[in-house]
C-alpha cells in the first residue's frame, strides 16, 4: 500500500490534496548535554500548491530547523508531514529519497555543495539519480546559464564566491523541476543584482509552472515579493 501511493506521487499524478504541504503539529527536540532543547513546539502550516510562502522569523527561531524537517531530511520528534496528502513520516529510506528526488527540491542555507565536483557536475547530481528527460549535462549547463553562471561550468566550490555557490545549489535545486522547492536564506550571500535574478526566477517559475516555494529569509524584497508570510518566533508559529 505504501509502495503503491509512493509511486503515485512519483509518477506526478493530479494533486490528491489541497494542500501541496501541510506540517501537522510538529515538535523537534534535541539532546543538549544533559538537557533537552525544545526548538520546534507544535507547528502547524498548511501551503496550497502553487502558493509562494516566505517564512520569516528572528535567528534561531527555528525555521532551518522546520525546512529541514517538511523537506523530509529530518524527522520531527512528533507530528506529521504531509507531501500532496502524503504522510512522508512514515515512509522507509528508500521511499523518502525517491519523494525527495522527484517532488521537492532543497536549497541549504550553507549551500551542501560536493568540493570535489565542479559546478556543472554538481548540478548535475540530480538527474543522475530517477528518471529525468534530456541529458544531464545539457539539462545542467541550461540552469547554470539561468543562474548567470555560464563561464563557472568547471569551477569547484572552493573557486567560486559565497554568491556564486548559492547559486548552484540553486541550479541543483531546480534541475529536476520539482513541483515543491524549499529554500533556506536562497539571497542571503548575493548582490543585488543576483538576489533579483533568483527572486525573478521564482516569480517565472511560480507563474510559469505552477511550482510551490516555501522559503526562509531575512530578505524584505524577498518576503513582500511571497503571497503570504509565516512568522516563526522560539519554536512557534507567532
Ligand atoms: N543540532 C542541534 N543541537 C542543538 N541545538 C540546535 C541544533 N540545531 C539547531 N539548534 C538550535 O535550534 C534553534 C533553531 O535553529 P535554526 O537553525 O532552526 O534557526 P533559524 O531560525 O534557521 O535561524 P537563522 O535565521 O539564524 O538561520 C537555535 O537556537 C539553534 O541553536
Ligand atoms: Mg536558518
Amino acid at each position: 500500500m505504501a509502495t503503491n501511493t509512493t509511486e503515485a506521487i512519483v509518477a506526478n499524478q493530479p494533486a490528491q490534496s489541497e494542500f501541496a504541504l501541510e506540517a501537522r503539529d510538529i515538535t523537534k527536540s534535541l539532546p543538549l548535554g544533559r538537557e533537552r532543547i525544545d526548538i520546534l513546539k507544535g507547528i502547524s502550516i498548511g501551503v496550497r500548491h502553487g502558493e509562494f510562502v516566505a517564512i520569516v522569523g528572528p535567528s534561531g527561531s527555528g525555521k532551518s530547523t522546520l525546512l529541514g524537517i517538511i523537506a523530509g531530511l529530518d524527522v520531527p520528534t512528533t507530528g506529521q508531514v504531509l507531501i500532496d496528502g502524503i504522510d512522508i513520516t512514515k515512509m522507509s529510506e528508500g521511499q523518502l529519497a525517491s519523494v525527495r528526488n522527484s517532488k521537492i527540491g532543497m536549497v541549504y542555507q550553507a549551500f551542501n555543495l560536493i568540493p570535489t565536483l565542479t559546478a556543472q557536475e554538481n548540478v548535475e547530481i540530480p538527474l543522475y539519480v530517477g528518471k529525468h528527460p534530456g541529458l544531464p549535462s545539457v539539462n545542467a549547463k541550461e540552469m547554470l546559464t539561468l543562474v548567470g553562471l555560464a563561464h563557472r561550468l568547471g569551477n569547484r566550490p572552493n573557486q567560486l564566491s559565497g554568491g556564486e555557490q548559492q547559486r548552484v545549489a540553486i541550479a541543483r535545486a531546480l534541475v529536476t523541476r520539482p513541483a515543491l522547492i524549499i529554500m533556506d536564506e536562497p539571497t542571503g550571500n548575493l548582490d543585488k543584482t543576483n538576489g533579483d535574478n533568483v527572486l525573478n526566477m521564482i516569480r517565472g517559475l511560480q507563474q510559469q509552472t505552477g511550482t510551490t516555494f516555501i522559503i526562509a529569509t531575512h530578505d524584505p524584497n524577498v518576503a513582500s515579493s511571497a503571497q503570504r508570510s509565516i512568522r516563526i518566533e522560539d519554536g512557534r508559529v507567532a
